[in-house]
């Protein structure tokens, strides 16, 4: 019960927007950027990454962005990871840039890509090394959730993309779901498995974040009042990696949407969608932003 308690108070979210907690983020970000750039950690990461994402179905939200793109176009991909992305748009005639902090993840799509029209470049997607306005479509897939300054990636975005151009984005809805992954769950694995091998402790936990906590969180952390939600203490910096529990922002899609208005791109994520199968725009885990720069 204690356990169950500790859980419920030992929260670690903070908000990005209160400049008292940025040296608590700066530490967060380097001991991520260490972890990222660490091969023996991450390179089951990446295999994780790509074997999930490597064949876009037509029907999906990786579908409808490989829709936006033609012929000619210039993507930018911002935390490119293994670069499936290119795979996949490679039949539509695009001109792709990769870019990622992750060094030996750059120079194995170096490797592997060798040859092709695309390029890859290992940079912050804070301060990405382009001029502004430099591309016809920026995508970002899985990575906002990832970021310990989610509006600075943001304004990146917007920044780097042509006007008439667009910015699209996919990632998990933690605020909808009130939940996620890098929260103390009692470390990696199902219920089952917690309870197969008889750690009450870590099950109670695990019960208390999936079922009870995302009652605690809509009443502790109001959308508005405590914006750009970050987990400080992500699992994955004490537990090593399993999938998303290296998320720290709690995303929140509109937040996301009112400070890509912000800065010059309107979301047109319905006229995008209205195209595609009605149980994608139903799916509320899910935040996917298309969004038109003026
Ligand atoms: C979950 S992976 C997604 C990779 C790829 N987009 C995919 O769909 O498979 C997140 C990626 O974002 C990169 N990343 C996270 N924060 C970053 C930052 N601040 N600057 C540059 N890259 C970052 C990581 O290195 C990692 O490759």
């Amino acid at each position: 019960m204690v356990a169950v308690v500790g859980a419920a108070r030992c929260t670690s979210l903070v908000s990005g927007s209160d400049p008292g907690v940025q040296p608590r983020l700066r530490e967060l970000h380097e001991r991520l950027w260490a972890a990222y750039n660490d091969r023996t950690e991450m390179k089951r990461y990446y295999e994780v990454a790509e074997a999930v994402n490597a064949h876009w179905h037509p029907w999906t939200f990786h579908g409808v962005i490989r829709s936006l793109a033609s012929q000619g176009m210039s993507v930018l991909d911002f935390g490119c990871g293994s670069g499936h992305a290119w795979e996949n748009l490679r039949e539509t005639g695009v001109r792709y840039t990769g870019i990622d902090w992750s060094k030996a993840q750059i120079e194995e799509n170096h490797t592997q890509f060798r040859g092709q029209p695309v390029d890859f470049l290992a940079a912050s997607l804070y301060e990405v090394p382009a001029p502004t306005g430099s591309f016809d479509l920026v995508i970002s897939l899985y990575v906002l959730e990832h970021v310990v300054w989610p509006r600075q990636m943001l304004a990146e975005m917007v920044r780097l993309t042509k006007p008439g151009g667009m910015v699209a984005i996919l990632c998990p809805h933690y605020r909808s779901m009130a939940r996620m992954p890098s929260l103390p769950h009692g470390g990696p694995g199902s219920l089952r498995d917690k309870l197969r091998r008889g750690d009450l402790d870590a099950a109670a936990k695990h019960v208390w974040m999936r079922w009870y906590w995302p009652r605690t969180v809509r009443r502790q952390y109001p959308n508005q009042e405590v914006p750009w939600l970050i987990n400080v203490t992500p699992a994955f910096l004490q537990e090593g990696w399993s999938v998303d529990n290296d998320a720290v922002y709690f995303v929140d899609r509109p937040e996301c949407v009112s400070e890509l208005k912000r800065n010059g791109a309107t979301d047109i994520t319905e006229a995008v969608l209205a195209r595609f199968p009605e149980k994608l725009r139903r799916d509320k885990h899910v935040c996917f932003i298309v969004a038109e720069k003026e």
